[in-house]
């Protein structure tokens, strides 16, 4: 018998099935240390600039049964992620905590174009993104700080003890200088164009930063002294970014690469994409983020000699490029 019935087929018993919401995103980019990493960890200061090309959106789906991760590395039971993927599943849990919905189930996709492992953000910038999608899901305002909070704990997981630079630089969206645990904004005086190039090799941020403190624990007076310098430098940097004066940040960088180098978080890949963009033209080059492979960043004179500078890093074997410019502030 057919019914003309408009009631519900299931029977009035049942729980109801919970309205769906239409998913929720959240949004954050890549980032790249103009000068500073590892000293942070240290208490120096760090300057870092948004990398605007490098973007990850997350999707939330409030859902029934268990939460569900789409990616580009997985696609199953959050629960039963890999081990790389630790750090956004603490992001979701924590973040689904703070909003007060610990018990409660997600669907969550996941889609970035930012490579993962090489010093250009991609832990913190996809825990920023999944924060700010639970966030939006669960129509909680999370202030800055506690976003900041929830990133550094998905940030715990990902590198034991990080200086908290990565969570604040890829929600900025501008350059920022991060000392004693506080971000302000940057003069630039002139217009900058970098170019980040992808050595192809994973970098290794935790074995970089075990290393540092290995090399500080055996040499203190030698390690320290090399903290001191990167900090000079990057103190240096900001007066440079101030003045406009892209030539001396250039030496700047050059010799942030060499100080990292002694410090032990250097790669002959990296040295010779540097090697390639001095030869270019660039006014100076930098191994960025936590060394051991991942990214170089290359600071050029103008946008015609990036897309040289960008052409010979891809012709030296770099795995990819990004270019990028910071706007004047003044
Ligand atoms: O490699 P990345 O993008 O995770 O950058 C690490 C920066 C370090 O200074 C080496 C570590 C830190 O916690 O700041």
């Amino acid at each position: 018998m057919t019914s003309s019935s408009a009631r519900p087929a299931r029977p009035s018993d049942a729980p109801a099935t919970p309205t769906p919401t239409a998913a929720a995103s959240g949004r954050a980019s890549g980032k790249a240390i103009l000068l500073g990493e590892h000293a942070v960890v240290y208490r120096r200061p760090a300057l870092a600039i948004p990398l605007s090309a490098l973007q990850v959106r997350a999707d939330v789906q409030r859902s029934t049964g268990p939460s569900i991760l789409h990616s580009a590395l997985y696609d199953g039971p959050l629960a039963a992620a890999p081990a790389r993927l630790g750090p956004t599943a603490m992001a979701a849990a924590a973040a689904l905590e703070a909003v007060g919905a610990g018990h409660e189930s997600i669907e969550l996709r996941i889609e970035s174009n930012l490579p993962a492992e090489r010093g250009v953000g991609s832990s913190a910038a996809v825990a920023a993104a999944v924060v700010r999608a639970v966030a939006a899901a669960f129509g909680v305002a999370l202030d800055a700080a506690a976003e900041h909070e929830l990133i550094q704990r998905a940030e715990r997981v990902a590198h034991v003890s990080p200086s908290g630079l990565d969570a604040h630089a890829v929600r900025a969206g501008a350059p920022i200088w991060f000392e004693d645990g506080a971000v302000s904004p940057v003069a630039v005086a002139a217009p900058l164009t970098f170019v980040i190039a992808d050595s192809g090799v994973a970098g290794r941020t935790r074995e970089a930063v075990a290393g540092v403190r290995a090399r500080r624990d055996a040499d203190p007076t030698g390690t320290t002294a090399l903290l001191d310098e990167l900090g000079e430098l990057t103190r240096d940097a900001r007066r440079h970014l101030a003045a406009g004066d892209a030539r001396s940040l250039g030496v700047l960088m050059d010799r942030g690469h060499a100080a990292l180098d002694l410090l032990g978080v250097g790669d002959p890949v990296l040295d010779e994409l540097v090697a390639t963009a001095r030869a270019h033209s660039a006014w100076g080059a930098k191994l960025t983020g936590g060394g051991r492979g991942g990214c170089i960043l290359a600071l050029t004179r103008d946008h015609d000699s990036a897309a040289d500078v960008a052409g010979a890093l891809r012709a030296a074997g770099a795995a990819a490029t990004w270019t990028t410019t910071v706007e004047a502030t003044t």
